[in-house]
């Protein structure tokens, strides 16, 4: 059976074009980038050469990519380096409701600590009250972390306005942009971002590696991954060369392709896909922001219809899809991001997220509709919901 896979924002398909740097580097190139010989001085190269790729893509310089293992450890860095390397305990940080788990997790070690953390709510599209932010920053707040966009429902935060208050109040500004960068154009001159989280496995890189970039002149980060001098000594640990240079040729594939026109034809896959859905199905509801949202991104709740039914149902058909994020599915409890959108615990449970990607094909996604709307029928136990005509 040929599997249909519309689930981009949980990991992307590595490109062939990445596959080859990352088995190339593999299979010749075994030097550790500290090393003073000539191998050594390879894999170095290999690593300068994609720390030229991902700045470029985001519009930084190479001095300012910090390679980390992934979005995860990013954000981590971000959080906990700057509470232990700028502030301490009693120091205040501003994150929202909404925001992925390696945020929302450190934030609570933080307070555990001593420090204080304020989760601002969203409004019912998932968008940040801006007047919200403005009035809970005190002398105390050392940084503000606010996703550039949602990983489940593909909600955009207005990061420039969050910058622009960021710097008239003198605090650090950091972006979780994980599930932005590789899919729409991301650039750091258009925000007032001093950190931005990147993974390269969201973008056809492979898993384990990904990037904070650190605005030049940014106070010095503590750095929880302490060990040897990698990274000017902000992140310890032998790098992963290969993965790092298949990164890089991300990157530059990325820059390459993230055209305004390509954002379009992701957006208009989204759309029919939507249109049709809605045409075969009744009681289908959207989720979040439809103005400022990620082309690639729809939650759809499905009236009478238990969400991990239904996406195990799909499954067996041979189309991939979430429910909640791919990290927090599985933990039995209502997605939090939809839950802070005060969406009803009902409609939450039957949610189910579709997260397009470049290689998806019309025929692909027609496809995908109507083995949804026959699933969700079954599921219906009996109660017919297919409709024959189109609204
Ligand atoms: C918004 C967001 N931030 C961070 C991460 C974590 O990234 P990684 O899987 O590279 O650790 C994810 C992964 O789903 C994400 O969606």
């Amino acid at each position: 059976m040929d599997k249909i896979y519309l689930d981009h924002n949980a990991t992307t398909p590595i490109a062939p074009e990445v596959l080859r740097v990352v088995t190339s580097v593999l299979h010749d190139q075994m030097g550790n980038p500290s090393s003073a010989h000539s191998m050594g001085r390879t894999a170095r190269v290999l690593l300068d050469e994609a720390r030229e790729q991902v700045a470029s893509l985001i519009g930084a310089s190479s001095s300012e990519i910090i390679f980390t293992s992934g979005g995860t450890e990013a954000n981590n860095l971000a959080l906990l380096g700057v509470a232990f390397g700028v502030g301490k305990s009693g120091g205040h940080i501003v994150t929202s409701q909404v925001e992925h788990p390696s945020i929302l997790n450190p934030c609570t070690q933080l307070e555990n600590l001593g420090f204080v953390v304020d989760r601002l709510r969203v409004d019912e599209l998932g968008r940040i009250n801006l007047q919200a932010l403005e009035n809970c920053l005190t002398e105390s707040t050392l940084l503000i972390s606010l996703q550039h966009s949602n990983s489940e429902t593909g909600v955009l935060q207005d990061v420039k306005k969050i910058g622009e208050i960021a710097k008239k109040k003198g605090v650090l500004f950091h972006t979780d942009a994980v599930q932005s960068v590789g899919k729409i154009p991301v650039r750091v001159q258009d925000i007032p971002a001093d950190m931005l989280s990147i993974s390269a496995h969201k973008l056809n890189g492979a898993k384990g590696t990904g990037a904070l970039y650190l605005k030049k002149g940014s106070p010095d980060l503590f750095s929880p991954l302490c060990g040897g001098s990698q990274e000017k000594k902000r992140r310890g640990g032998t790098e992963n060369v290969a993965g790092i240079a298949g990164f890089g040729k991300a990157c530059e594939l990325a820059q390459k392709n993230i055209t305004s026109r390509e954002c379009s034809r992701l957006a208009s896959l989204r759309d029919h896909f939507y249109q049709l859905v809605s045409s075969l199905i009744s009681g289908v509801e959207i989720f979040g922001d439809l103005e400022n949202r990620l082309p690639n991104t729809l939650n759809l709740g499905f009236e009478e219809v238990d969400g991990d039914t239904l996406l195990i149902s799909l499954d067996m058909e041979g189309v991939a899809v979430s429910t909640g994020s791919a990290c927090s599915s599985g933990s039995g409890l209502p997605s939090p991001v939809l839950t802070a959108m005060n969406v009803p615990s009902e409609k939450i449970n039957s949610s189910i997220r579709f997260s397009f990607g470049w290689s998806n094909t019309t025929a692909e996604i027609e496809k995908a509709a109507k083995i949804l709307a026959q699933t969700v029928s079954l599921n219906r136990a009996g109660k017919s919901c297919v409709k024959t005509s189109k609204r």
